[in-house]
């Protein structure tokens, strides 16, 4: 039961959220809950190949588009509207005024669960599209192209249906006969440092999701929202902290599932969707990040293999294991994973490497670590290989469309890094990281000895553990 009583009170509650007259966006402030939107212009460097170069080798790696809930959090909603439509309980905010009707988005849950959402189908062709138009001369109508994914779960493919749909915004009409999507067995043992989720054999791997440092931070900015929300209820609606951080993933959540903002997105203020935001940093930080020892290396074999693609150039031919037929790639390198690997992968290409350790107890505003940057739904490190002639080559970095410079290593056109230099930097991380399987834990095994623990897949069609699915 809800009623609404409109005073003068009431729009004095309406400035708690100030998005309503300002042009925020809480949908781009929710880390990893955010759909996918081309990143703020952090430092201001223009998206074009800078004069005189031209990009001839591209490549990403990108995370899966929006997508359904996982069983876990799916079942939270249900629980919350349940209490919801339990209690007994009236409300003058009209931001609260939904709360009586509301329900979950999902209409058909067991299709649906932990799979991609409408609005994942529509970044992931937009996406291949993209790529089309940013590099008009890669791709030659009715030629084979080539793309990877990680497998995932044995029974969700949210990973792989994102290549596939990218192939089919990329290739058009012909995508099923022209695009094959590899996918990379991400818990075959044979695939250890050889897959677009090495950390999924890592023994040693621990995801903490951000540990003590992130209690903390709950700890300081959860409990004045939940008493400010619970302040606005008459009744006996008691929402719990752990019912309150639910608000913005559902604000992000059912916004990319219906195509419709959210009403959820107007249940936080500004500051209080910006602390959320911090939330996700410090989660990512010390969870697969930069705040950590041995997480943040675990996408190195996978970028060493990489940037080796960007010295070979585009029009290398690779003898593609013991096949009869060379494997020629497309300059595009495209890959697929998930949120882990993505953020992995943004912790070792260098472009956060003087960001200080993140406080666990304020916000530093002048970061540029920024979660909702890069690691939204379809969240992308991107890598593109300018060739200045004369000058040379260069390797430039995106996150989600926007150039990061290497902070030491920004001497060249656009800011961008000498390639052999770059190739140097990473070179000296896996020096520093150590071997794989002994950093991991793994012992040493006929299956992948010591030393032949690396990244081969960019190059050879043939290995066992992958297998072909198409767009
Ligand atoms: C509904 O309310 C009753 C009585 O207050 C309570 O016992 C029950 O646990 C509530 N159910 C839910 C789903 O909150
Ligand atoms: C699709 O493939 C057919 C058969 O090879 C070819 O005739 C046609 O031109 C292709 N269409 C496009 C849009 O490339
Ligand atoms: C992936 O590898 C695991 C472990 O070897 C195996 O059990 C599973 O069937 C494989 N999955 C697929 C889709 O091939
Ligand atoms: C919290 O951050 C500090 C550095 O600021 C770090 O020393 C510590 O290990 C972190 N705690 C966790 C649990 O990650
Ligand atoms: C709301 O729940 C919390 C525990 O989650 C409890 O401490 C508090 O007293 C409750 N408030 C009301 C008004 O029931
Ligand atoms: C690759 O081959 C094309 C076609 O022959 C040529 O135009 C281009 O200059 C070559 N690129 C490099 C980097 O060698
Ligand atoms: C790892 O095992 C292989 C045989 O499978 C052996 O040749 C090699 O010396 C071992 N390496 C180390 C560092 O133990
Ligand atoms: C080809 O390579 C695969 C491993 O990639 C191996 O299993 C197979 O035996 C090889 N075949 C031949 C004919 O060498």
């Amino acid at each position: 039961m809800l009623t609404m009583a409109t005073t003068a009170i009431a729009l004095l509650a309406i400035g708690a959220t100030a998005q309503w007259w300002d042009n925020f966006d809480p949908t781009q402030h929710l880390g990893g809950n955010s759909p996918y939107f081309s990143g703020p212009n952090v430092f201001g460097i223009s998206t074009d190949p800078p004069p005189g170069c031209s990009v001839d080798q591209a490549g990403f790696l990108s995370r899966h588009g929006s997508r359904y809930p996982d069983p876990g959090s799916y079942n939270t909603w249900v629980n919350l509207a349940a209490k919801i439509q339990n209690a007994s309980f009236s409300t003058w905010a009209p931001e609260f005024q939904f709360l009586q009707s509301w329900k979950s988005a999902l209409r058909n849950p067991a299709p649906e669960l932990s799979e991609l959402s409408l609005g994942g189908y529509k970044e992931l062709y937009d996406m291949g599209v993209d790529y089309r138009w940013q590099y008009p001369d890669f791709y030659t109508e009715n030629t084979p192209f080539v793309l990877w994914a990680n497998r995932y779960q044995q029974s969700v493919f949210r990973v792989v249906d994102s290549a596939r749909l990218f192939a089919r915004g990329y290739l058009g009409p012909n995508a099923t006969v022209d695009g094959s999507v590899y996918v990379l067995n991400n818990s075959d043992p044979r695939s250890i440092a050889n897959s677009l989720a090495a950390s999924d054999l890592c023994a040693n791997y621990n995801d903490n999701s951000g540990g003590d440092n992130a209690t903390t931070w709950a700890n300081i900015y959860v409990p004045p929202i939940v008493k400010r929300i619970n302040s606005l209820f008459r009744g006996n609606l008691n929402f719990t902290a752990s019912d309150v951080t639910q608000f913005p993933y559902l604000c992000g959540f059912e916004t990319q599932i219906t195509g419709r903002r959210s009403p959820w997105c107007d249940a936080f203020t500004q500051q209080e969707i910006l602390a959320y935001e911090y939330s996700q940093d410090i989660r990512y930080w010390y969870g697969t990040g930069l705040g950590t020892k041995l997480e943040k290396n675990l996408m190195l074999p996978f970028l060493t293999a990489l940037v080796q693609r960007f010295v070979d150039g585009p029009n290398a031919t690779y003898p593609n294991g013991n096949a009869s037929t060379p494997f020629h790639p497309n300059p595009l390198i495209a890959t697929f994973s998930n949120d882990g690997q993505v953020n992995q992968l943004a912790a070792a290409i260098g472009v956060f490497d003087q960001e200080p350790q993140l406080p666990a107890t304020y916000i530093p505003q002048s970061r540029i670590f920024k979660s909702s940057n890069f690691v939204t739904m379809r969240g992308t490190v991107s890598f593109e290989r300018l060739n200045c002639g004369s000058r040379g080559l260069y390797m430039r970095i995106k996150l989600n469309d926007e150039v990061y410079p290497v902070p030491y290593c920004q001497q060249g056109p656009g800011r961008s890094c000498p390639l052999n230099q770059y190739q140097s930097i990473i070179a000296s991380k896996t020096k520093a990281a150590g071997d794989f399987e002994v950093a991991c834990g793994i012992a040493n095994t006929s299956i992948v000895p010591i030393g032949q623990d690396k990244t081969t897949f960019l190059t050879n069609l043939n290995l066992p553990f992958e297998y072909v699915v198409k767009p």
